[in-house]
């Protein structure tokens, strides 16, 4: 079907064969279709295949899972929407090796999010990789590293924003209309349910359990590690404020106007209402404060609040933003819209919207095809530098309740000042010798 949409288009000297795009339609100039890849199609991931099918301007040429069943479901959903059939492999090196591969979608477990992006970027790929950035504070660094000297983009999977609805409402916190904005708030409310108690046993003959481990420390597979829940468990996730909870931070930290680190980290919380395997707490405080940013010598402030036993949505919001200024307030749900505050509470603007995934795809691709027709890939609207700032965030927090002590950060040298303990939990314990583990970790 692709191959009937096929029309000769011009290529530098030579003339090419290549399929009519999107672009056509909106009145662009059409542009060949861009190869790409996606590492791990298994729930967010398969999302964003079933966009990237839809495309014209991209064309999935490989689909990457260590899981075969998933591998099989990603080739049929690609065919499905009428493309030819992607190559297939449980190894990424072979979807990197592939030269024609501009750019790949990366959506594995958190732990595999660092090594996965930073091989991906030294073999000259653009990178689409799912939040939280990374796993650990260190390989976020390591990422921007790997972006900056390989000069691709480096976008991260927080979606929220590329979306006009959010962009809209930072534009009005930059603008003054809720005065100075000292404190942000961001929480993550709502009601998961257990994940249980089991014991080691074996995987499931799909899975090729030894490379989902990948570069972390080895563990035994158990029943309540998948599909999704590793991200309760130390070794492969950051809890659910690296899961849900970083959509919110990140919004708060846009809003908030900071781009440097917090100086300064507070946490508490545990698991004060599961009784199960899971390592993370379900009900957490946490608190970034930040000297004077943006031209103001205030100090400014982030407070997450993370309760996953709550039947009811909070602040008219389930998950969700409030950004608290001088002269008003203004409230935010990404999937609902935000309202505007003035002083004494009268609801004076507001707009519905939602999240848009197509709207953060196309930000990647439109700095992917700069940097392809020879400039400086144009930084994407969650650029891996922005994605670890909100990831890191994430991790001190995580690290505050850990230790339930504050923090005194050094943010120019990214260091935990005077306390080893919380320092040596900026990374991670990697299995010895994997050929993944990131340089200089
Ligand atoms: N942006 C969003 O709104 C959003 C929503 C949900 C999940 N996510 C993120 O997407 C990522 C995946 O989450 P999920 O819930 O889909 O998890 P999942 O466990 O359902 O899917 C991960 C997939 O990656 C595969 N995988 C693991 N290691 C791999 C490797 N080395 N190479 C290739 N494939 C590998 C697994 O087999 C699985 O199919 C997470 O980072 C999560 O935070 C983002």
């Amino acid at each position: 079907m692709r191959e009937a949409r096929r029309m000769m288009l011009k290529s530098g000297a030579a003339a090419v064969a290549l399929p009519l795009v999107t672009a056509v339609a909106r009145g662009a100039e059409p542009v060949a279709p861009l190869p790409v890849a996606v590492i791990g199609p298994g729930g967010m991931g398969r999302s964003h295949l079933e966009h990237l099918a839809r495309r014209d301007d991209v064309r999935v040429a490989w689909v990457c899972d260590v899981d075969a069943d998933r591998l099989a479901a990603a080739k049929s959903l690609v065919v499905e929407a009428g493309h030819d059939e992607p190559q297939g492999s449980a190894d990424l090196r072979d979807v990197l090796a592939d030269k024609d591969v501009k750019a790949v979608w990366i959506a594995t477990p958190d732990h595999w999010h660092g090594p996965a992006a930073i091989l991906a970027a030294d073999a000259g790929k653009h990178v689409y990789v799912e939040k939280p950035a990374c796993h650990n504070f260190r390989e976020g660094r390591l990422m921007v590293e790997a972006a900056r000297r390989n000069r691709i983009a480096m976008q991260v999977g927080t979606q929220a924003r590329s979306a006009p609805m959010i962009r809209r409402a930072i534009d009005k916190l930059r603008a003054g209309a809720i005065g100075e904005v000292i404190v942000a708030k961001a929480w993550n409310s709502q009601r998961r349910g257990s994940i249980g108690k089991e014991k080691p046993s074996d995987p499931p003959a799909s899975l090729a359990y030894d490379q989902w481990v990948g570069p972390a420390a080895w563990q035994p597979y158990q029943k309540n590690l998948l599909p999704g829940v590793w991200r309760f468990w130390r070794n492969f996730g950051c809890g659910d404020i690296g899961n849900d909870g970083v959509h919110e931070i990140d919004i708060a930290r846009f809003g908030l106007g900071v781009d440097e680190h917090p100086d300064r980290v507070a946490g508490l919380g545990g698991k004060y209402f599961f009784d199960d395997d899971q390592e993370f707490p379900d009900t957490q405080v946490c608190v970034w404060e930040w000297p004077g940013a943006g031209g103001s010598t205030k100090r400014r402030q982030l407070v997450f609040e993370q309760r996953d036993w709550s039947p009811y949505v909070q602040e008219g919001h389930e998950n969700g933003n409030a950004f608290y200024g001088t002269k008003g307030m203004l409230t935010l749900g990404k999937r609902t819209g935000w309202q505007l505050y003035s002083e004494r509470n009268k609801l004076i603007d507001e707009e519905v919207g939602s999240v848009d995934l197509i709207a953060h795809h196309d930000d990647f691709l439109d700095s992917v095809r700069t940097a392809i027709a020879g400039g400086e890939p144009r930084r994407t609207h969650a650029d891996i530098e922005e994605g670890h700032r909100s990831a890191a965030l994430v991790h001190l927090g995580n690290i505050a309740c850990r230790l339930a002590r504050t923090l005194h950060f050094d943010a120019a040298a990214e260091r935990i000042i005077g306390d080893d303990e919380a320092q040596a939990l900026l990374t991670r314990a990697y299995r010895a010798g994997h050929w993944a583990v990131p340089r200089g970790v």
